[in-house]
């Protein structure tokens, strides 16, 4: 048996930002909590989000602390704000930042407590306060999805929170609010968008109907982040990739993900580095030892990637899929070296990254559940 969680109103394609305005009112919400960052809170997307609420007389009040990679205490501040100025539904305006640091922030607002007691699975009692999810980068889908991902910085470690409750009761996504995304946010989001399909393609939590959403953000990724990534502005492009982030979002929202995310997160709680990056770095790594354990599961995915399957092994269509992923992040300019971004293996804390990367929530969705060597021997293969 699988359940399927998706928020209950959607708003997908060109131009559906300045329809927001009307569902916020219609349910009824009186004042907002807009949370984003400062780079949006200065830029021309603040506005677009604005205007649609000023039509429709629903009140707002801009909260822009959130960081990359949202810590503890933006999720206190945040909260703090919500609460000193009334506000009865909250706006997120972002990536996967102010995206994950708003769910974090309508959880606590229902149920209390701290960050912490949300790590893990299902930990709320109560739903949390609603939230209108405004996605401006195409890739990490967290305006779709039941997880959020906060960092503990007095511990180093990012603590993954999946939890029905905090599931979004609109999402936005109009392809407009991206057009001036720069190409490596444009590269490492879509490299993030596609960890996330290949990842619920080949989890043994994938089933029927994610299986095909899966493929298909696979297929619209090959074909168009290199595009979206060459010209911000190709709004076909851009399109494309909105399509491609909800299919991705609904198929690892039920499917779930694996060790690459778990991997990913430590290198963004501990070196600070964009989570599209340290996806795209690792997909490859950890997808070649997948590949020994469980070939099989990457028939559908070298399909997706343009192979024709018939006639060939299952090793052959892992080898061809694990190619193709290294031609498209380089492509479109993602490092495949730790060094290059300025870390050396001589400074690394293996262990310590390697002990956190186990007992992360997204580990047990891996196809085989690597060893602390192993997945100190992964890491090592960054350098
Ligand atoms: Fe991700």
């Amino acid at each position: 048996m699988s359940v399927f969680y998706v928020p209950s109103v959607n708003l997908i394609g060109k131009g559906v930002i300045n329809e927001f305005g009307a569902h916020v009112k219609e349910l009824g919400f009186k004042k907002a909590l807009i949370v984003t960052d400062h780079y949006i809170a200065s830029s021309d997307i603040l506005p677009k989000v604005i205007k649609p609420l000023e039509a429709e007389g629903i009140e707002y009040v801009v909260f822009e602390g959130v960081d990359p990679n949202p810590s503890c205490k933006n999720v206190y501040d945040g909260l703090a704000a919500l609460q000193e100025n009334g506000c009865d539904f909250i706006i997120s305006v972002g990536g996967g930042s102010p995206q994950d640091a708003a769910s974090c922030i309508s959880i606590m607002a229902t149920n209390g407590g701290k960050p912490q007691d949300y790590e893990g699975l299902h930990k709320s009692k109560e739903k949390g306060l609603p939230v209108v999810a405004i996605n401006t980068t195409a890739g990490t889908s967290a305006e779709i999805t039941i997880n959020y991902v906060i960092t503990d910085e007095e511990r180093k470690v990012k603590m993954v929170m999946v939890d029905k409750n905090s599931l979004a009761l609109i999402s936005v996504n109009d392809p407009e609010l991206m057009v001036s995304k720069p190409a490596n946010l444009t590269a490492a989001t879509g490299m993030d968008a596609l960890t996330h399909a290949v990842e619920a393609l080949v989890t043994p939590g994938a089933y029927g109907v994610t299986k095909k959403l899966s493929i298909g953000a696979i297929e619209l990724i090959k074909e168009f982040l290199p595009r979206a990534v060459a010209n911000g502005h190709d709004i076909e492009a851009r399109e494309a990739m909105v399509n491609a982030i909800f299919l991705g979002g609904m198929a690892f929202n039920n499917a779930g993900l694996g060790y690459v995310h778990s991997m990913a997160h430590q290198l963004g709680a501990v070196y600070h580095l964009p989570h599209g990056v340290c996806c795209a770095m690792l997909l490859p790594v950890v997808e070649r030892e997948n590949a020994k354990r469980v070939p099989a599961a990457f028939r559908n995915v070298a399909k997706a990637l343009g192979l024709h399957t018939e006639g060939k092994t299952d090793e052959d269509c892992a080898a061809y899929a694990i190619s193709e992923i290294e031609t498209l992040s380089e492509m479109v300019g993602i490092p495949k070296k730790l060094t290059e971004l300025g870390i050396e293996e001589k400074d690394f804390d293996f262990e310590y990254l390697s002990k956190n990367a186990l007992i992360d929530a997204c580990a047990p969705g891996n196809p085989f559940m690597p060893t602390l060597e192993e997945t100190i021997a992964l890491y090592k293969e960054l350098f």
